[in-house]
């Protein structure tokens, strides 16, 4: 744990688990730091880094929070949502930011990113520690195969627990807009705050225009059966072979914690392409299927 701190207090990488994904974690006010990130997982400078913060008054000491927000953060904080909210000035380093006004949130659930977060003091940009473009990690091992080079420093959290990543909201120009579909869903957030504009203009999520999420084999969604050379991975009694379920019971918590790991253990058999058998879309369903199409091709 202190060799983990004392990475970030450096300016070097950290790999961090959370309860979502792993992370590539940095010092949120080091320019440097942040400056490596984006090279490690070759990602495009415009789009916004993630602050992890031990609590919600220290989101509001770099957050801007209305009434919404704080709705929002008592309700799902510690936990898998992330609140885009007005900046305040200095508190995180511009790159971080992408040079927006608005700064991205998130009081994560796991116990050893809050022990860090705890123990370092101040917020901690993290990305998925994939590189860019591809499945993020939901185990340690993966995430030293995509960006462990980078990283002066990694801490095992097992295997996440939630394994797709935090809901992203916005909370600017009033309303409450669904920027990146997560683990908190829509039903529980439109519970809280009412209807939900989605993805609105001024709303926008600079991340999400890209293709993402995807192995190297080509991924064909909605599938009813295995094409020649293709593993099929199945959802619910009866489909497919068992080895390759999202899961076998048809439960959508269990599917999105397996989802990243069985597309990179197929992957790496080299089929000729992934088939995935048809998720239901409501609930964490949404989320699920958002990474699915995402993964083949299918963006925006
Ligand atoms: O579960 C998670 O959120 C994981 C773990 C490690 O915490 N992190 C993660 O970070 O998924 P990343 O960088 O892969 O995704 C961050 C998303 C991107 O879609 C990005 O565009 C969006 O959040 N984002 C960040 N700052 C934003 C801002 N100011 N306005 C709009 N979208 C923003
Ligand atoms: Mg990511």
């Amino acid at each position: 744990m202190s060799a983990a701190v004392q990475a970030l207090r450096a300016g070097d990488l950290l790999i961090l688990p959370t309860e979502t994904v792993y992370g590539l974690a940095a010092d949120a006010g080091n320019a440097a730091a942040v400056a490596r990130i984006f090279e490690a997982k070759g990602r495009p400078r415009f789009n916004p880094l993630i602050s992890h913060v031990f609590d919600a008054a220290a989101a509001e000491a770099i957050a801007v929070f209305d009434d919404t927000a704080r709705a929002l953060a008592d309700a799902f904080w510690p936990g898998p949502l992330t609140i885009v909210a007005a900046s305040r000035p200095g508190a995180v380093c511009d790159l971080a930011r992408a040079g927006l006004d608005s700064v991205a949130v998130r009081v994560p659930g796991h116990p050893v990113a809050r022990e860090v977060l705890a123990a370092f003091g101040g917020p901690v940009v993290a990305p998925s520690a994939n590189r860019s473009g591809r499945p993020s990690p939901t185990i340690l091992a993966d995430a030293v195969e995509e960006t462990g080079r980078f990283a002066a420093a990694a801490l095992d959290g097992g295997a996440c627990a939630v394994g797709v990543e935090s809901t992203v909201v916005s909370v600017l120009e009033g309303g409450v807009a669904l920027l990146r579909p997560g683990a908190v869903t829509r039903e529980q957030i439109e519970g809280l705050v009412g209807g939900l504009h989605d993805d609105a203009q001024g709303h926008r999520s600079p991340g999400r225009q890209t293709t993402h999420y995807a192995p190297d084999a080509p991924v064909r969604i909605e599938a009813t059966a295995a094409g020649d050379g293709e593993i099929l991975l199945g959802f619910g009694p009866g489909v497919g072979e068992a080895r390759w379920s999202l899961s076998p019971a048809g439960d959508l918590r269990e599917a999105a914690a397996n989802l990243f790991r069985l597309l990179r253990e197929a992957d790496r058999e080299r089929p000729t392409g992934i088939a995935v058998a048809p998720v239901p879309g409501t609930g964490l369903g949404e989320a699920i299927n958002d990474r699915l199409r995402r993964a083949a091709g299918f963006v925006g």
